[in-house]
């Protein structure tokens, strides 16, 4: 295990973790989500889900990497005394859907360097109207070539990064960028409560109407609630393996998901204000956010320096969240084959790039190329897509399920009760209790509930769709 380093400070594991949780996840994906599925409702299930279940498994992750101190695979393996039986499924699963995840997550990093490159060749200031911002968005989805370009240029910062190790690449990073990245998106919150439409984007993200939501929106948010916290493919096993043990989990945990959750609400208020007082289409898809921030950067005062900033730190953003994903896929190389961390990073990088060429074709050259899907998620996809839903609401949800049962009925209690310090051990058994119950069955129904082939199943018993 000679490569591995732990977190020098306290805060530098915290800023480390949000750093992972707060991405694309919160600026892109979860406004776009929200938009296509009808607001209110699902902004409630995904915190639902969020506090009964993504708290719990990122505890578990926690407690599985710090125990072991070995990424997710070998971790499993190492608290199942050395067998390798069904319990490094998880661990696997978790290398996989990290390697799928990566390679998309790039492309929209992709995207968002785009924008950046607008911002700072001053192209966000005033005079931007609704019709020129889509045209120039759908110039961009349009250029095959050029997001392949900006995709490779993600992934090459990204392997670089992960190549030169733990403390040098993660820590520094995102101790200096993630606070100025909330600064500015509390300007931006704050800024969009001006614009008329700001009333109508409250009620439209928290008041449920539960007739907007379908099946599939359910499985949505509950697969966004594993993605947005970074949990159930390992990563925070990966980072709890890096981590002292005088930290206090709880409490760490709880902030690392108080940010993430603010963040991606701060997002959401911010884009729907856009989207009502344009009368822009809130179901807009996966470019959502880049079809509305131009319009607010054309309006407000100082838009076209704030756009800079803005698209810059999300960057930066995406950049903290892409190094994590790769790091457990890189983690996997170092800790099972004993490669060296640079060779890992580099196969890593390249083979995630390659699967990532069908993700930057997807809305261009092979935009009429869709996988036969329907009968698992109600539609025929695109490349982009499916992998998302596959990673997102397939992957992630069984990851989590899991891990769940993993450190519910079968992690030694007392490896489970070392893990808290004394102020926080009244956490263990409510945490066991939903780790054992709650989780798992409340998984496996939104699960069942939300795949497409098992209608028919719901509707046996009453419940249409
Ligand atoms: N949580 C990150 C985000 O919200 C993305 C991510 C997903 C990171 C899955 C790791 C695992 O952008």
């Amino acid at each position: 295990m000679g490569n591995r380093g732990h977190w020098g400070t306290r805060l530098g594991f915290i800023m480390a973790a949000s750093g992972s949780a707060i991405g694309l996840g919160n600026v892109w994906k979860f406004p776009y989500i929200t938009g296509v599925h009808g607001g209110g409702a699902f902004v409630l299930i995904y915190i639902i889900c969020i506090a009964l279940i993504g708290i719990p498994i990122l505890l578990a992750e926690f407690i599985v990497g710090r125990s072991t101190e070995r990424s997710p695979v070998a971790a499993f393996e190492k608290l199942e005394g050395g067998k390798k039986n069904f319990w490094l499924v998880p661990g696997y699963m978790g290398v996989i859907v990290a390697f799928i995840i990566l390679s998309y997550y790039s492309v929209v990093a992709g995207w968002v360097l785009d924008y950046t490159g607008k911002a700072v060749s001053g192209t966000f200031g005033q005079g931007h109207d609704v019709a020129s911002i889509k045209s120039m968005l759908g110039n961009l989805l349009s250029n095959g070539h050029w997001q392949v370009v900006l995709h490779a240029l993600f992934m090459g910062i990204t392997t670089f990064i992960v190549m030169f190790g733990v403390k040098k690449g993660l820590e520094k990073a995102s101790d200096i960028l993630m606070p100025v990245l909330f600064v500015i998106l509390l300007c931006l919150f704050g800024y969009s409560f001006t614009l008329s439409g700001a009333g109508e984007a409250l009620s439209f993200l928290f008041s449920p109407n539960f007739d907007k939501l379908t099946p599939a929106g359910v499985i949505e948010a509950m697969g966004h609630s594993f993605f947005t916290l970074s949990v159930a493919m390992g990563i925070m096993i990966t980072y709890g393996s890096y981590l002292n043990r005088d930290q206090h989990l709880v409490r760490t945990s709880l902030l690392v998901v108080l940010l993430d959750t603010m963040i991606a609400l701060m997002a959401g208020v911010m884009i729907f204000s856009i989207v009502f007082s344009f009368g822009l289409d809130a179901g807009g898809g996966p470019t959502l956010i880049f079809s509305t921030l131009p319009t607010l950067f054309a309006q407000m005062p100082g838009g076209s320096v704030i756009s800079i900033g803005f698209f810059i730190l999300l960057s930066f953003a995406a950049l903290t969240s892409g190094i994590s994903i790769m790091e457990v896929v890189v983690a996997y190389l170092i800790d099972t084959f004993d490669w060296e961390r640079k060779k890992a990073a580099f196969t890593v990088g390249i083979a995630a790039f390659v699967l990532g060429l069908l993700s930057a074709y997807s809305y261009n050259a092979l935009g009429d190329f869709k996988i036969p899907v329907a009968f698992i998620f109600g539609e025929d996809l695109v490349f982009f897509d499916f992998f998302d839903k596959v990673a997102s609401n397939i992957f992630l949800p069984l990851g989590g399920l899991l891990i769940s049962i993993y450190v519910g009925w079968k992690l030694d209690r007392k490896i489970l009760d070392d893990e808290f310090i004394p102020a926080e051990k009244v956490i263990v058994q409510p945490l066991v209790f939903i780790l054992k119950y709650i989780a798992p069955v409340a998984i496996a129904i939104v699960f069942l509930y939300g795949l497409h082939f098992t209608n028919p199943l719901f509707e046996a018993i009453g419940i249409s769709h």
